[in-house]
């Protein structure tokens, strides 16, 4: 039966990351750095809050877009902290994590022949939903912009076909950020073209040293605004994004929206209720913490003598493979083998991603501190 499955789907893989955490998994004495999820549990509160819907039997269906308490508090958590303009009855869903957002936005702009641009390397959770969509992903280069995805570097790529760029930001896999002028560039590129932007910014609370900007804050009319607490509240499992657009976009997606999960998680939301509401800053502690683990790996990156571009924030390095001849997937075997320490390798984001493995911060001191000796000795030893 097999010869009946739908080609596209056939012709996508499961993500590199996943394969490669998969394929370590269980070994003895292995030290891993590979998965982007934050190491803290959900705050209390919100797990309380949890406990009480369920007791509360807040376990029917809500609204297909969403509780309408957590729609007009999410639009209240991003008007506050990114100056973002919607509205609660009809330009903002509750979705299942940032995934469904991404592949909701993405069936509902794209079609047979369109082009996306996005930035590699880049996260692997697009390129998929692109293809099924029969759209082409178009890949620009920012390795040698220091992973800065900018207007100049955009717009060879633009053609009548572009239907979409993908900006992703704080970026997993870099940590690199956008600026509000690198925004406006883009905004200003973009300002006569029927184009949109899907705005993947789900690390938005995690930016070290200023305030995330958003560009729907000034390009709104044809921007998607992608967020959830998995990373902000350390809520991978809860399953939450949101996601915002003017409403005759908004209104189109929930209609894919409904007819892909029905609604949210009717616990979750209200566990999302919370955090957005008393736990609005509930990312602070955690983004200290990871601010402080984003030095001393700099540190100790630098000084093994690896290349790297420092994280504006998010809890990746995306380092520079210092030798030659060896794929990154066999360079990060190697490293399993010998060193007992798993690594992502580069090529799992995007063919411009070979060259370079992924390391994950979102690990206690000790486990870093100790895949740092590895990795050095390692090193010494292959050189
Ligand atoms: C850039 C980016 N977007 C989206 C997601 C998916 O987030 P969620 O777990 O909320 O579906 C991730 C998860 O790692 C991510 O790194």
């Amino acid at each position: 039966m097999e010869y009946l499955i739908n080609k596209k789907v056939k012709d996508i893989e499961i993500s590199g990351i996943r394969k490669f955490s998969n394929m370590v998994a269980g070994k003895e004495g292995m030290l891993a750095l590979t998965i982007g999820q934050p190491d803290f549990p959900t705050p209390a509160h919100i797990k309380e809050a949890a406990k009480k819907a369920i007791d509360e039997d807040f376990t029917t269906y809500t609204h297909n877009a969403g509780d309408l308490a957590l729609r007009q508090a999410a639009c209240d958590f991003v008007a506050k902290k990114y100056s973002l303009n919607y509205q609660p009855a009809t330009e903002v869903i509750v979705t299942t994590g940032a995934s469904e957002a991404i592949d909701i936005a993405f069936r509902t702009i794209l079609e047979e022949g369109v082009e996306v641009i996005l930035p590699g390397p880049v996260y692997p959770g697009y390129e998929p939903i692109i293809r099924l969509c029969g759209a082409t992903p178009i890949y620009v280069d920012i390795k040698e912009n220091d992973f800065r995805f900018t207007a100049e570097l955009i717009e060879p790529y633009i053609t009548d076909k572009t239907r979409c760029i993908v900006l992703p930001y704080p970026s997993n896999p870099t940590g690199v950020s956008l600026n509000k002028k690198e925004l406006m560039a883009i905004a200003d590129l973009l300002k006569d073209k029927d184009i949109f932007v899907l705005a993947d910014e789900i690390y938005s609370e995690l930016l070290f040293d200023a305030t995330h900007v958003s560009i729907g804050s000034f390009l709104r009319e044809k921007t998607i605004v992608i967020n959830g607490l998995s990373k902000s509240h350390s809520m991978t499992g809860w399953r939450i994004g949101f996601l915002f657009a003017p409403e005759i976009i908004c209104q189109q997606i929930l209609k894919v929206h409904q007819y892909n999960v029905t609604c949210a998680s009717s616990i979750s939301q209200q566990a999302a209720l919370q955090a957005l509401t008393v736990g609005i800053d509930d990312s602070l502690p955690m983004k200290e913490e990871y601010k402080k683990r984003r030095d001393y790996l700099y540190s100790r990156l630098t000084d093994i003598g690896l290349e790297v571009v420092n994280p504006d924030g998010a809890f990746y390095f995306f380092i520079k493979i210092p030798v030659s001849g060896i794929t990154s997937f066999d360079f990060c075997l190697d490293l399993v083998e010998k060193a007992n320490l798993a690594v992502v390798p580069g090529s799992a984001f995007s063919p411009l991603g070979e060259g370079y493995f992924r390391i994950s911060f979102a690990y206690s001191f000790d486990t870093l501190k100790e895949a740092c000796d590895r990795l050095g000795t390692y090193l010494n030893t292959i050189k």
